[in-house]
Protein backbone atom coordinates (compact mmCIF):
# COMPACT_ATOMS: atom_id res chain seq x y z
CA UNK A 1 0.00 0.00 0.00
CA UNK A 2 1.50 3.11 -1.02
CA UNK A 3 1.95 6.20 1.78
CA UNK A 4 0.34 9.25 1.61
CA UNK A 5 2.87 11.76 1.88
CA UNK A 6 1.19 15.39 3.37
CA UNK A 7 3.88 16.31 6.14
CA UNK A 8 6.37 18.04 3.61
CA UNK A 9 3.79 20.05 1.86
CA UNK A 10 2.23 20.92 5.44
CA UNK A 11 5.47 22.11 6.89
CA UNK A 12 6.16 24.35 4.07
CA UNK A 13 2.89 25.64 4.06
CA UNK A 14 0.96 24.92 7.06
CA UNK A 15 -1.87 23.71 4.46
CA UNK A 16 -4.51 21.38 5.69
CA UNK A 17 -3.97 17.93 4.67
CA UNK A 18 -7.33 17.41 3.13
CA UNK A 19 -6.27 20.05 0.14
CA UNK A 20 -3.56 17.96 -1.20
CA UNK A 21 -1.75 14.63 -1.32
CA UNK A 22 1.22 12.85 -2.64
CA UNK A 23 1.47 9.16 -2.75
CA UNK A 24 4.88 8.00 -3.97
CA UNK A 25 3.38 4.46 -5.23
CA UNK A 26 4.62 3.58 -7.55
CA UNK A 27 1.71 2.76 -9.40
CA UNK A 28 1.62 -0.28 -12.45
CA UNK A 29 -1.00 1.43 -14.46
CA UNK A 30 -3.69 4.78 -14.28
CA UNK A 31 -6.29 2.25 -13.33
CA UNK A 32 -4.32 1.36 -10.11
CA UNK A 33 -3.30 5.35 -9.39
CA UNK A 34 -7.23 6.48 -9.88
CA UNK A 35 -8.23 3.69 -7.09
CA UNK A 36 -5.93 5.30 -4.94
CA UNK A 37 -7.60 8.62 -6.02
CA UNK A 38 -10.53 7.90 -5.58
CA UNK A 39 -10.25 6.44 -1.59
CA UNK A 40 -8.60 9.87 -0.91
CA UNK A 41 -11.20 11.60 -2.01
CA UNK A 42 -13.54 9.33 -0.23
CA UNK A 43 -11.81 10.12 3.10
CA UNK A 44 -11.88 14.10 2.51
CA UNK A 45 -14.77 15.10 0.39
CA UNK A 46 -18.03 16.70 1.94
CA UNK A 47 -20.12 16.16 -0.73
CA UNK A 48 -21.92 13.87 -2.39
CA UNK A 49 -22.22 12.99 -5.87
CA UNK A 50 -18.63 12.77 -7.07
CA UNK A 51 -17.51 11.07 -10.14
CA UNK A 52 -15.36 10.80 -12.27
CA UNK A 53 -15.61 13.83 -14.79
CA UNK A 54 -12.65 14.24 -16.95
CA UNK A 55 -9.64 11.89 -17.92
CA UNK A 56 -6.69 13.41 -20.04
CA UNK A 57 -3.27 12.16 -21.47
CA UNK A 58 -0.69 15.31 -21.14
CA UNK A 59 0.70 15.98 -24.06
CA UNK A 60 -1.78 14.23 -25.82
CA UNK A 61 -0.18 10.72 -27.37
CA UNK A 62 -0.71 11.79 -30.51
CA UNK A 63 0.57 15.34 -30.60
CA UNK A 64 4.03 17.05 -29.84
CA UNK A 65 5.32 18.43 -26.57
CA UNK A 66 3.58 20.99 -24.73
CA UNK A 67 4.38 24.69 -24.57
CA UNK A 68 7.71 25.39 -22.04
CA UNK A 69 5.20 26.53 -18.67
CA UNK A 70 1.24 26.67 -18.75
CA UNK A 71 -0.59 29.38 -16.87
CA UNK A 72 -2.44 29.49 -13.30
CA UNK A 73 -5.81 27.86 -13.66
CA UNK A 74 -8.34 25.74 -11.87
CA UNK A 75 -9.42 22.77 -14.05
CA UNK A 76 -13.38 23.04 -15.96
CA UNK A 77 -13.05 27.14 -14.18
CA UNK A 78 -14.57 28.11 -11.36
CA UNK A 79 -18.10 29.38 -11.62
CA UNK A 80 -17.96 32.55 -10.85
CA UNK A 81 -21.79 33.59 -12.22
CA UNK A 82 -22.85 30.59 -12.59
CA UNK A 83 -26.62 30.90 -14.94
CA UNK A 84 -26.97 26.64 -16.13
CA UNK A 85 -26.39 23.71 -14.62
CA UNK A 86 -22.49 22.78 -15.62
CA UNK A 87 -19.59 20.49 -14.95
CA UNK A 88 -17.59 21.69 -11.76
CA UNK A 89 -14.23 20.05 -11.18
CA UNK A 90 -13.71 19.46 -7.44
CA UNK A 91 -10.25 17.25 -7.34
CA UNK A 92 -7.75 17.03 -9.94
CA UNK A 93 -5.51 13.52 -9.93
CA UNK A 94 -2.16 13.58 -11.61
CA UNK A 95 0.04 10.19 -12.13
CA UNK A 96 3.71 10.04 -14.13
CA UNK A 97 3.35 7.25 -16.27
CA UNK A 98 5.59 4.42 -14.33
CA UNK A 99 7.52 3.82 -18.04
CA UNK A 100 8.14 7.12 -18.91
CA UNK A 101 11.48 9.06 -18.48
CA UNK A 102 11.61 11.62 -15.57
CA UNK A 103 10.15 14.32 -16.92
CA UNK A 104 11.73 18.21 -17.22
CA UNK A 105 8.22 19.55 -16.18
CA UNK A 106 6.81 20.43 -12.44
CA UNK A 107 3.36 21.14 -11.44
CA UNK A 108 3.06 24.41 -9.91
CA UNK A 109 0.89 24.62 -7.09
CA UNK A 110 -0.96 27.75 -5.74
CA UNK A 111 -2.73 27.70 -2.71
CA UNK A 112 -5.01 30.55 -3.36
CA UNK A 113 -5.87 31.29 0.45
CA UNK A 114 -2.28 31.88 0.83
CA UNK A 115 -1.98 33.91 -2.24
CA UNK A 116 -4.92 36.24 -2.27
CA UNK A 117 -5.28 36.30 1.69
CA UNK A 118 -1.95 38.53 1.85
CA UNK A 119 -3.73 41.49 0.05
CA UNK A 120 -7.09 43.22 1.17
CA UNK A 121 -9.93 42.50 -1.64
CA UNK A 122 -13.83 43.72 -1.32
CA UNK A 123 -16.60 41.92 0.38
CA UNK A 124 -17.89 38.43 -1.19
CA UNK A 125 -20.96 40.39 -2.46
CA UNK A 126 -19.08 43.34 -4.27
CA UNK A 127 -16.30 40.35 -6.02
CA UNK A 128 -19.43 39.24 -7.50
CA UNK A 129 -20.60 41.93 -8.68
CA UNK A 130 -16.92 42.82 -10.08
CA UNK A 131 -17.42 38.98 -11.55
CA UNK A 132 -20.47 39.56 -13.62
CA UNK A 133 -19.25 43.06 -14.82
CA UNK A 134 -16.13 41.52 -16.21
CA UNK A 135 -18.00 38.55 -17.37
CA UNK A 136 -19.99 40.68 -19.80
CA UNK A 137 -17.58 43.16 -20.51
CA UNK A 138 -14.61 40.92 -21.56
CA UNK A 139 -14.54 37.47 -20.21
CA UNK A 140 -17.52 35.47 -21.09
CA UNK A 141 -17.98 33.99 -24.00
CA UNK A 142 -21.90 33.24 -24.26
CA UNK A 143 -23.54 35.85 -21.06
CA UNK A 144 -26.64 33.53 -21.37
CA UNK A 145 -24.47 30.60 -20.66
CA UNK A 146 -22.98 32.49 -17.31
CA UNK A 147 -19.32 33.29 -16.67
CA UNK A 148 -17.40 30.20 -15.49
CA UNK A 149 -13.34 31.59 -15.53
CA UNK A 150 -10.57 29.00 -15.46
CA UNK A 151 -7.38 31.46 -15.15
CA UNK A 152 -6.07 32.91 -12.16
CA UNK A 153 -5.11 36.00 -13.71
CA UNK A 154 -8.82 36.66 -14.96
CA UNK A 155 -10.18 36.25 -12.01
CA UNK A 156 -8.04 38.86 -10.28
CA UNK A 157 -8.30 40.91 -13.08
CA UNK A 158 -12.00 40.50 -12.74
CA UNK A 159 -11.75 41.14 -8.70
CA UNK A 160 -9.37 43.85 -8.62
CA UNK A 161 -12.33 45.95 -10.93
CA UNK A 162 -9.80 47.89 -12.92
CA UNK A 163 -9.47 48.23 -16.40
CA UNK A 164 -8.78 45.03 -17.85
CA UNK A 165 -5.45 44.57 -19.30
CA UNK A 166 -5.93 41.00 -20.31
CA UNK A 167 -6.73 40.01 -24.32
CA UNK A 168 -10.86 40.64 -24.10
CA UNK A 169 -12.75 36.84 -24.88
CA UNK A 170 -15.76 39.17 -25.90
CA UNK A 171 -14.37 41.21 -28.19
CA UNK A 172 -11.85 37.81 -29.93
CA UNK A 173 -14.12 34.99 -29.35
CA UNK A 174 -11.37 32.80 -31.23
CA UNK A 175 -9.10 33.95 -28.23
CA UNK A 176 -7.48 30.43 -26.86
CA UNK A 177 -8.02 30.50 -23.21
CA UNK A 178 -4.22 29.85 -21.41
CA UNK A 179 -2.59 31.88 -23.87
CA UNK A 180 -2.92 35.02 -22.17
CA UNK A 181 1.08 34.96 -21.56
CA UNK A 182 3.65 34.14 -23.58
CA UNK A 183 6.21 33.29 -20.89
CA UNK A 184 6.07 32.03 -16.89
CA UNK A 185 8.03 35.20 -16.24
CA UNK A 186 5.35 37.43 -17.82
CA UNK A 187 2.75 35.88 -15.71
CA UNK A 188 4.90 36.18 -12.73
CA UNK A 189 5.38 39.83 -13.44
CA UNK A 190 1.16 40.14 -13.99
CA UNK A 191 0.49 38.91 -10.35
CA UNK A 192 3.37 40.85 -8.79
CA UNK A 193 1.86 44.22 -10.28
CA UNK A 194 -1.11 43.61 -8.47
CA UNK A 195 0.48 42.48 -5.32
CA UNK A 196 0.57 39.68 -5.22
CA UNK A 197 4.01 37.68 -4.66
CA UNK A 198 3.22 34.12 -6.74
CA UNK A 199 7.01 32.28 -5.46
CA UNK A 200 6.72 32.42 -1.87
CA UNK A 201 3.67 30.10 -1.65
CA UNK A 202 3.83 28.65 -4.78
CA UNK A 203 4.88 24.71 -4.26
CA UNK A 204 6.49 23.11 -7.31
CA UNK A 205 5.75 19.10 -7.33
CA UNK A 206 8.05 16.96 -9.35
CA UNK A 207 6.25 13.57 -10.02
CA UNK A 208 8.50 10.75 -10.92
CA UNK A 209 7.67 7.50 -12.16
CA UNK A 210 4.40 5.71 -11.06
CA UNK A 211 3.46 8.95 -8.45
CA UNK A 212 0.24 10.28 -8.03
CA UNK A 213 -0.29 13.86 -6.91
CA UNK A 214 -4.37 14.94 -6.30
CA UNK A 215 -5.33 18.16 -4.86
CA UNK A 216 -8.55 20.28 -4.02
CA UNK A 217 -9.24 21.84 -7.48
CA UNK A 218 -10.92 24.48 -5.93
CA UNK A 219 -8.46 25.49 -3.32
CA UNK A 220 -5.15 25.75 -5.57
CA UNK A 221 -4.65 27.29 -8.96
CA UNK A 222 -2.04 24.81 -10.96
CA UNK A 223 -0.13 24.78 -14.20
CA UNK A 224 2.89 23.95 -15.16
CA UNK A 225 6.84 24.76 -15.53
CA UNK A 226 8.89 23.35 -18.18
CA UNK A 227 8.08 20.90 -21.45
CA UNK A 228 6.00 17.87 -20.96
CA UNK A 229 6.46 15.06 -23.70
CA UNK A 230 3.50 13.01 -25.33
CA UNK A 231 2.11 10.79 -23.19
CA UNK A 232 4.16 11.46 -19.90
CA UNK A 233 1.09 12.65 -17.96
CA UNK A 234 -2.13 11.08 -16.91
CA UNK A 235 -4.89 13.54 -15.52
CA UNK A 236 -8.14 12.24 -13.73
CA UNK A 237 -10.81 14.71 -12.70
CA UNK A 238 -13.16 13.88 -9.79
CA UNK A 239 -16.23 16.36 -9.32
CA UNK A 240 -20.00 17.16 -10.23
CA UNK A 241 -21.72 16.50 -13.69
CA UNK A 242 -24.78 19.08 -14.30
CA UNK A 243 -24.37 20.63 -10.84
CA UNK A 244 -27.53 22.48 -10.64
CA UNK A 245 -27.00 26.49 -10.18
CA UNK A 246 -28.00 27.15 -6.39
CA UNK A 247 -24.88 24.14 -5.52
CA UNK A 248 -22.45 25.85 -7.97
CA UNK A 249 -23.25 29.37 -5.90
CA UNK A 250 -22.33 27.25 -2.54
CA UNK A 251 -18.94 25.94 -4.25
CA UNK A 252 -17.76 29.31 -5.45
CA UNK A 253 -18.60 31.01 -2.24
CA UNK A 254 -16.66 28.60 -0.72
CA UNK A 255 -13.89 29.10 -3.10
CA UNK A 256 -14.43 32.60 -2.99
CA UNK A 257 -13.77 32.51 1.27
CA UNK A 258 -9.77 32.07 -0.41
CA UNK A 259 -9.99 36.13 -0.92
CA UNK A 260 -10.62 36.42 2.92
CA UNK A 261 -7.64 34.55 3.63
CA UNK A 262 -9.88 31.45 4.87
CA UNK A 263 -9.90 27.65 3.95
CA UNK A 264 -13.30 26.75 3.43
FE1 LIG B 1 -5.28 21.66 -15.31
Amino acid sequence: MPTVETAAFEAVNGLEATDFARTAGPFARPEDAWRAATRMVDEVASEDGLRVIGDFVLSPPNGGASRDFQTLHCDFGLPLVPMEPADVARFTALYAAVDAAPSEAVTRLVPLRLLLGGRPWPDGEELVRRFAAYGRSHGARNDASGYIEGSLARVVEAALGDPPGLPSIKADPAFLCGTEFTSLAEELEFFSQRRLDLQPVTVEVALGPGELLIFDNLAFAHGRRGTRRPGELYQHVIGHQALQVDQQVQLRDRALSAFAGDAY
